[in-house]
C-alpha cells in the first residue's frame, strides 16, 4: 500500500514529513503574529498591530504555497493542527524579541529540509526552498532591525510611541533593493 502511494510522488516520505512540518511551523507562525496583533492592539500601538496583522496573513501565503507544492508533486499535505498559541508576550519589546527568534528557527528548519533535500538528491524540493531561502534572509533582517529600535530609540517617554511610528518605515536590506 506504501509503495502504491510512493509510485504516485517523487518526494521521498522523510521529504514530504518534513515539508508538512513546516506546513505546520508557518501554520504556527500564523497564528502567534495574529495573537501579538491583538496584544499590541491592547497596548494601544497601532503601527506595531497592523504590522502584525500583515505578517500573519504572509505566513499563511508561506503555509498555502508549501502545502500546494506538496500536493502539486503528487503527496499528501496535511492541513495542521496549531495549538499552544501564546496570547501574552510579556512587554511590547517582548514581542519582537519573539518575533526575531521566531524567524530564526524557521530560517533553522527550512535549511534542515534544503540539506536535506540535497542529500537526498531531490533537487526539485530544493530548488523550490530557494525562495524561502530569500524570504527568510529578508525576514531575519527586517525583524533585528525591528528590535533594534528599542535600542535606539529607548522607550521612555513618547520612544515607545515613536518606536511604533517607525515600525511601518523598516524595509528590505539594500542589497535587495539594489536588484529592484
Ligand atoms: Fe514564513
Ligand atoms: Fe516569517
Amino acid at each position: 500500500m506504501k509503495d502504491l502511494v510512493r509510485m504516485k510522488t517523487s518526494l521521498s516520505e522523510e521529504i514530504e514529513a518534513l515539508l508538512n512540518g513546516q506546513v505546520k511551523m508557518e501554520a504556527k507562525s500564523s497564528s502567534i503574529y495574529l495573537a501579538m496583533a491583538a496584544y499590541c492592539d491592547r497596548l494601544g500601538f497601532e503601527n506595531s498591530s497592523e504590522f502584525f496583522f500583515q505578517q500573519a496573513e504572509e505566513e499563511r501565503q508561506h503555509m498555502l504555497k508549501i502545502f500546494r507544492y506538496i500536493a502539486d508533486a503528487g503527496g499528501t499535505p496535511v492541513s495542521p493542527d496549531v495549538a499552544n498559541v501564546p496570547q501574552e508576550f510579556g512587554s511590547f519589546r517582548g514581542v519582537y524579541e519573539n518575533a526575531l527568534e521566531q524567524e530564526i528557527e524557521v530560517t533553522n528548519a527550512i535549511n534542515k529540509i534544503v540539506s536535506a533535500a540535497y542529500k537526498g538528491g531531490d533537487h526539485t524540493t530544493a530548488n523550490f526552498l530557494q525562495w524561502f531561502i530569500s524570504e527568510q534572509q529578508e525576514e531575519e533582517f527586517t525583524a533585528r532591525k525591528r528590535l533594534e529600535l528599542f535600542d535606539v530609540i529607548g522607550e521612555e517617554g513618547i520612544g515607545a510611541y515613536m518606536i511604533d511610528q517607525k515600525i511601518p518605515e523598516i524595509g528590505p536590506p539594500t542589497s535587495e533593493d539594489a536588484e529592484a
